[in-house]
């Protein structure tokens, strides 16, 4: 959504991303193995699976992970693989098991920890033992509250990655905050537009009129421009406090929040599926989640400090409003990119000074699609 950079640090010729990468299911396909199934994803807040035994489902291309708290309350992921003749096991997207997980099949059983405890008539099979046929299980690190998961056989070792990221947001004590609501949206749109729309503020004074008035175009920095991580800030003009419909604070401040940050909004992308915007008072976060090569899910949901919650005496849906209105002015833009791509005259070019941002996204992503 934002980001000025100055046209010195834009790399010469860079150039927006071809047909190719827009329309080519096989593109959509190295996406999948080298981007969302080989990288630390974002899958959501650790409170959304408060209880033992809650579970969530992500999909994503051919896979299908449970995400589960267990009975230790300790999330855990595994695939949604029966061990016996690998029938998907979970169908529903969310619910809560009680002590264990059943195969719907032959009734295969197994704990909430990925243990097959168990397998009908399978003791009389010669060499059977059940301990051979866990779940197979799936990385997942928690994050300043929020579950990332990695599908790859040898994830990367996730502190190394987010190592860049370290006490950079600690003043909004994100783990802290609760999600006031999540919004799911489709957009008829390849994810990667999403991903670059959100990265520029280029477009913020034709498409969002509301948001320039709050914000200058012009009036921000860029403070991670490479890899995974890309973003920065932004400074309210003087006569705004926040990103709300009213322009001021819907509610009082986060506590670690000082200085110039009661003054900006952050914005970063966190490759490949996560948008994090932090503000004075909230703290907002969107995915991405492919849905063939011009589709996608896109989730977005509003944190808010505990006690803001809990009194229900704060306009909380000041920001959500705001940034609902927002949000769908640029899926109808991503929507008409898209239809615009898919032209056989629609052809690479220069990017501005206000999109270094995407030139570094596609060189991030060009070098992981390229990886045999
Ligand atoms: S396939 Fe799951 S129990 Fe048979
Ligand atoms: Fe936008």
């Amino acid at each position: 959504m934002a980001f000025k950079k100055t046209a010195e640090t834009l790399p010469k010729g860079a150039h927006t991303l071809g047909r190719d990468y827009y329309v080519n299911p096989e593109i959509l396909q190295k996406e999948y193995e080298n981007l969302f199934l080989n990288n630390w994803i974002c899958a959501g807040r650790s409170l959304d699976l408060a209880e033992n035994g809650q579970y969530k489902v992500i999909n994503i291309d051919t896979e299908s992970v449970i995400v589960i708290r267990d009975d230790n309350g300790n999330l855990k992921a595994h695939f949604n693989v029966c061990r016996h003749r690998g029938t998907r096991i979970c169908k529903n997207e969310t619910g809560q098991f009680s002590k264990s997980i059943q195969c719907g099949y032959h009734g295969w059983t197994y704990d909430l920890k990925g243990k097959l405890i168990g397998a009908p008539h399978m003791d009389a099979v010669d060499g059977f033992n059940k301990k051979d046929y866990p779940l197979h299980s799936i990385a997942l690190a928690e994050w300043e509250g929020f579950i990332f998961i990695n599908l790859s056989d040898e994830p990367k070792d996730f502190e190394s990655v987010f190592a860049p990221l370290k006490d950079r947001f600690s003043p909004w004590n994100i783990s802290d905050l609760i999600v006031m609501e999540t919004k799911e949206y489709h957009v008829k749109g390849n994810w990667k537009l999403v991903i670059q729309n959100f990265c520029e503020c280029y477009h913020c004074p034709i498409l969002h009129p509301e948001l320039a008035a709050i914000h200058n175009y012009m009036g921000g920095r860029n403070d991670l421009h490479e890899g995974p991580f890309l973003g920065g800030y932004m400074d309210f003009n003087d006569d705004k406090d926040s990103i709300t419909t009213s322009g001021e604070l819907c509610c009082p401040p986060l506590n670690g929040v000082k200085d110039e940050n009661l003054n900006r909004v952050y914005y970063y992308a966190i490759a490949p599926n996560m948008l994090l915007s932090l503000h004075p008072e909230y703290v907002m976060y969107h995915t991405v989640w492919p849905d063939g090569v011009d589709k996608c899910k896109v989730t977005c949901s509003w944190l808010f400090a505990k006690d803001v919650i809990a009194s229900g005496k704060y306009n909380t849906k000041d920001a959500v409003d705001f940034w609902d209105m927002t949000n769908k002015q640029d899926w109808y833009i991503s929507e008409l990119s898209q239809l615009g791509i898919q032209s056989k005259k629609y052809s690479p070019a220069p990017y501005s000074g206000q999109e270094s941002l995407l030139a570094a996204f596609d060189q991030y992503y060009l070098d992981k699609i390229n990886k045999k």
